[in-house]
């Protein structure tokens, strides 16, 4: 069976709770019908306007974030069940930022791919390499440490429901968008370091996102690639020209 393009936005800190309803309000009637699955991935204050904003859409509407404990006395946290029950699907863990600024580490992102299946909210998992990183050859050795560890005690039935978001360190905001081969190496790489671990059927049901710079001139060619089924959208998605994105092909 062909996989189902997803298209997420990763709105990051930007847009307060009144911009993201009058946002989600002006997108939704623009991506109806749309063949790909389209997600807004949102800041925490702006989710239960974004999901009120989101109803009888085909917009679903995801975390950017969350913690791996139930509850208790972690101020400013936010728990896994307080996203299910505020209506989010998606939750994006291990972004970039979240690692560079905020220490997350292989092992946290582990820890909340967990939970976040427990509550019944799908992980959208984030991996990449630096400048650097790519310059000394070790790209996808690196890549494969991150996956191998955020899917430590997942099963294959949880794997299968995963996305997975490749996402170059330096292709991010900077407006260099790795090139269709580039992308295409890296999520090929992913796609087989997931039928090592669980198999034909879980490889081949596992969705693989690019992000990096993907914008409505660029969307087309990295989405035809056969390991690349969509994309994890930073500034792009900010603008009712994620419409475009969206309508990728066209
Ligand atoms: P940009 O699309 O702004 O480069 O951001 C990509 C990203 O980090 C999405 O998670």
């Amino acid at each position: 069976m062909a996989r189902k393009k997803i298209i997420a936005g990763n709105w990051k800190m930007n847009k307060t709770p009144s911009e993201a309803a009058a946002f989600i309000r002006e997108l939704a009637p623009m991506v109806a019908g749309a063949e790909a699955e389209v997600v807004c991935c949102v800041p925490a204050i702006d989710i239960v306007p974004a999901v009120e904003a989101a109803k009888g859409s085909d917009i679903r509407i995801g975390a950017e974030n969350m913690y791996f404990e139930e509850k208790g006395a972690y101020t400013g946290e936010i728990s896994p069940a307080m996203l299910a029950d505020a209506g989010v699907s998606y939750v994006i863990l291990g972004h970039s930022e979240r690692r560079e600024y905020f220490g997350e580490t292989n092992e946290t992102v582990n820890r909340k791919v967990k939970k976040a299946f427990e509550h019944g909210l799908v992980p959208i998992v984030c991996c990449g390499e630096t400048l650097n990183q790519r310059e000394q050859g070790i790209t996808m050795d690196w890549i494969r440490q991150q996956i191998k560890i955020a899917f430590l005690g997942i099963s294959a039935e949880q794997a299968a429901e995963a996305v997975i978001a490749y996402e170059p360190i330096w292709a991010i905001g900077t407006g260099k968008v790795a090139t269709s081969e580039q992308a295409q190496e890296v999520c090929h790489g992913i796609r087989e370091l997931i039928r090592e671990l669980y198999g034909d059927s879980t490889a081949e049901a596992v969705r693989i996102q690019y992000g990096g710079s993907v914008a409505p001139a660029n969307a087309a060619e990295l989405f035809a690639q056969p390991d690349i089924d969509g994309g994890l959208v930073g500034g792009a998605s900010l603008k009712p020209d994620f419409a475009k994105v969206v309508y990728y092909q066209g």
